[in-house]
């Protein structure tokens, strides 16, 4: 289900700042003039227009911008999921991810023609939510419209089943790539998600660019485009148990930047601003002591 966002963007209220002209000193924490208030936007029919169509999905949504999903901030939400039930719980994930940020800010950051970036009209995808199992996801690397890759999707673990059902999984996926994909996807190459459930049915799950902007999992993407070790058929790759498990791609995600630069000094420049932001305080702690006096 798609809502148009545009809404978002016509009704969206400014912040209300109460600017007195009284001096600093005059300011006090209670709810008189004097203080400089801030509220957060609302967005009251929109609210309702998502929360019907999450009612109409069931109850359980799980949410996208016109590219990504917030993959990278489930560990901000209640439930540590993408699993979203209001819109407060879809704004909380989107606010949080570095993922939803670039489809904002940069969504052609990687393309290489020289053509002016399209206007584009943002839109937040809501899907049912569904419990998916990682080891049952697999993405096909698309090119002239052949499949010369599929990937298991959760690279970093090891699934036993994959490696006994591998004839059947990788024909299944080409039959359904066959019957419901092939010469029908506007472009002649991409990348395609999908999922093998329990009864060996595959659903399309995803379309992706054919490009670096996204991930190449068990291949390089030096291998995917130039052919490289992929002549015979559809190359499929899958974690061996000899190969060490990996940590999640998006645990790099979870700690907020700022906290990290500090902890580490990495970043010398924020060291500088929050020990100035320190010393500020002190130092007004210090005058306010000597104010008070006996
Ligand atoms: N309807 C759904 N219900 C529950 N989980 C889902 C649903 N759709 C997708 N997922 C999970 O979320 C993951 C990411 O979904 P999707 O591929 O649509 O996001 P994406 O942002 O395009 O990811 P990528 O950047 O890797 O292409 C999937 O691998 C799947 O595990
Ligand atoms: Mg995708």
């Amino acid at each position: 289900m798609r809502l148009d966002l545009t809404i978002v963007e016509n009704n969206s209220s400014q912040t209300q700042t109460n600017n007195s002209d009284s001096d600093e000193e005059d300011i006090q924490w209670t709810d008189d003039e004097t203080t400089t208030a801030v509220t957060a936007p609302e967005f009251p029919e929109f609210k309702i227009r998502v929360q019907e169509a999450i009612n109409v999905l069931g109850g359980c949504v799980f949410p996208k911008l016109n590219w990504s999903a917030p993959r990278d901030a489930n560990w901000i939400a209640l439930n540590s999921s993408l699993q979203c039930q209001s819109l407060c719980d879809i704004f909380l994930l989107f606010k949080s991810s570095d993922f939803i940020t670039h489809d904002l800010t940069q969504p052609f950051l990687h393309c290489s023609d020289d053509s002016p970036d399209p206007t584009i009209n943002y839109e937040l995808v809501l899907r049912k939510w569904s419990e998916l199992i990682p080891g049952a996801e697999f993405r096909c690397f698309v090119k002239e419209n052949k499949v010369i890759a599929i990937s298991q999707r959760d690279y970093t673990q090891h699934y036993q089943h994959i490696a006994k059902q591998e004839d059947s999984i990788s024909s299944a996926i080409l039959e359904f790539f066959r019957d419901h994909i092939q010469y029908q996807f506007p472009d002649e190459d991409f990348v395609l998600d999908v999922y093998r459930d329990s009864s060996g049915r595959v659903w399309l799950i995803d379309f992706n660019p054919f490009g670096e902007v996204t991930g190449s999992l068990l291949f390089t993407w030096e291998e995917l485009t130039s052919g490289k070790n992929l002549t015979d058929g559809p190359a499929f790759r899958y974690t061996t148990s000899e190969v060490t498990v990996q940590p999640s791609p998006c645990l790099s995600y979870r700690i907020p930047r700022d906290f990290l630069d500090l902890t580490t000094g990495e970043d010398a420049y924020k060291l500088i601003d929050f020990l100035k932001l320190k010393k500020g305080q002190q130092e007004e702690e210090e005058s306010d002591e000597e104010g008070e006096g006996p």
